[in-house]
């Protein structure tokens, strides 16, 4: 893959490890007033016990040290797993729930002059935003039903098993949800577990999985595959896959194929549409920021997507459409409440849906598509390449030969997301977890020596990235102090 240039090529460590340029870096950024439309959680709101904000006042035996500390904030890199609070989730979700208590099931119909449609609509009202961050056509997407669940549905209409075609290729450290889903699809279809072929990197050292890698794998296995399921970007490696290649390779070989993009939605801009992806399916509670468990979203490509009518051998009128486990939700918004027991799906990936989705999830998800509206993802993708570069350039300032760490994320920039993974030497997470912790760092960890550092273009600053590295490399010098004394 070419590599884009390195922004800070021209910069000494030590001129990039200083307050000074971190803050220099936010000012000149535009994007960074985007910051305030998050609740960004203090030191002392992570300590204090309670839910909530913490109280402001301390208590009496606790010095003004000690309480500016944790009026301080924190620094949030778990975007990859959580996203932050946008202030305005709040007050939709007032209104939504005035709504109910004022109108009842009006609320699915009536237009209120509260801003927000009705729920009924609300669907539709997402698409157009959801399309633009994935790069579809609004009818190629919606929001419904929760990841695992929703690539159980597109499996269901695509994974269509033959004798001999038959396989699901996976890569072989799949998101657990994945390779289960995977799993019991294959159970389903009572074909043996063995016809789930995984792609394992080919140095044990290195999670890396190179292009040639994959397409050969795939290759190898071509004449035998029903089902390619990639995730777009990995999540434990922060390796992002290259979506287009893999695609136009996996129908070159006329093998379907669909994207896990739960760590690629907000986080990189992906062109599905173009790129001719059959299905994807994410969550939006990482980089989307739609709260814990959120409902989450599914693309289907608008070729697989049509609805036609035609005559049957008999001349009556029949509908032609890719088959699917189907729900009232699915149908037509003309006919649905008309409870006549006839399907007839809306075009798109619309006619995917199942249930009446939550009114509370889909206003949730509403405000943080509220705030990416505010700017576009190949802005925020340009900020998230500078934000995710400084992050690495201090992390590596840090001298080779000493260094307890390595970055298990490729170095290349157009080859990851937001999101740098780093390898501690054995021994240290513990002490080191618990460290940054304590000074209001968050980050993800994975047992036995992975912490997933991932600032998010929309909320992290370059000033969180100094102030990160900064108590990072004094945790790992105390962990390593006190590994030697013992
Ligand atoms: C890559 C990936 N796939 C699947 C899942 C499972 O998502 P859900 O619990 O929303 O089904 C996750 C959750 O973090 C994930 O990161």
């Amino acid at each position: 893959m070419p590599q884009a240039q390195d922004p800070f090529a021209d910069f000494s460590d030590k001129q990039l490890f200083s307050e000074d340029f971190a803050r220099k870096e936010d000012a000149n950024d535009p994007l960074s007033k985007l910051r305030n439309e998050f609740i960004i959680p203090t030191k002392g709101d992570l300590k204090h016990p309670g839910y909530g904000p913490a109280p402001t006042s301390g208590s009496a035996d606790r010095n003004d040290t000690a309480q500016s500390d944790d009026a301080e904030e924190a620094i949030y890199f778990c975007g990859n797993s959580l996203g932050l609070q946008p202030k305005r989730t709040r007050e939709y979700i007032h209104k939504y729930l005035d709504t109910w208590s004022s109108k009842g099931v009006f609320g699915h119909f009536k237009e209120l002059e509260n801003g927000h449609p009705p729920w009924l609509n609300m669907d539709d009202a997402m698409k157009d935003q959801t399309s633009k961050l994935v790069g579809a056509l609004p009818e190629e997407v919606v929001v419904m039903e929760t990841l695992t669940a929703n690539l159980h549905f597109l499996m269901a209409s695509f994974y269509k098993p033959t004798a001999t075609r038959y396989k699901i290729i996976i890569e072989g450290k799949a998101f657990p949800s994945d390779h289960y889903a995977a799993l019991s699809q294959l159970a389903h279809h009572n074909l043996p577990p063995d016809a789930l072929v995984t792609i394992t990197p080919p140095n044990p050292d290195s999670p890396y999985l190179s292009d040639e890698h994959i397409l050969s794998v795939i290759s190898q296995h071509a004449a035998s595959t029903a089902l390619v399921l990639l995730p777009g970007i990995q999540f434990y490696s922060g390796q992002y896959f290259d979506i287009k290649l893999i695609t136009h390779h996996c129908h070159l070989n006329d093998i379907t194929i669909g994207w896990d993009l739960a760590h690629a939605v907000g986080n990189v801009p992906v062109k599905l549409h173009e790129w001719n992806v059959d299905f994807a399916a994410w969550c939006n509670y990482k980089y989307m920021n739609g709260g814990p468990g959120v409902i989450g979203g599914l693309f289907v490509h608008e070729r697989h997507g049509k609805v036609e009518s035609s005559k049957a051998a008999n001349g009556d009128d029949q509908l032609n459409y890719r088959p699917r486990l189907s729900g009232w939700w699915g149908g037509d918004k003309g006919s649905r409440f008309r409870m006549e027991n006839q399907f007839v799906p809306i075009p798109g990936a619309s006619g995917f849906q199942v249930s009446n989705p939550s009114a509370l999830d889909l206003t949730a998800v509403k405000a943080s598509l509220d705030i990416f509206a505010l700017t576009d993802i190949d802005s925020l993708r340009a900020r998230s390449l500078r934000l995710t570069r400084y992050l690495e350039r201090l992390l590596l300032s840090w001298p080779a030969d000493t260094r307890p760490y390595r970055l298990l994320t490729p170095s290349n920039p157009d080859e990851r997301g937001a999101q740098i993974s780093v390898l501690l030497n054995p021994g240290l997470l513990d002490s080191v977890q618990a460290n940054i912790e304590s000074n209001g760092v968050v980050v993800d960890e994975r047992k036995p020596d992975v912490l997933r550092v991932a600032p998010a273009p929309l909320y992290n600053s370059f000033w969180d990235i100094y102030r990160f590295y900064k108590i990072f490399k004094s945790a790992c010098e105390q962990a390593l102090a006190s590994s030697k004394k013992s």
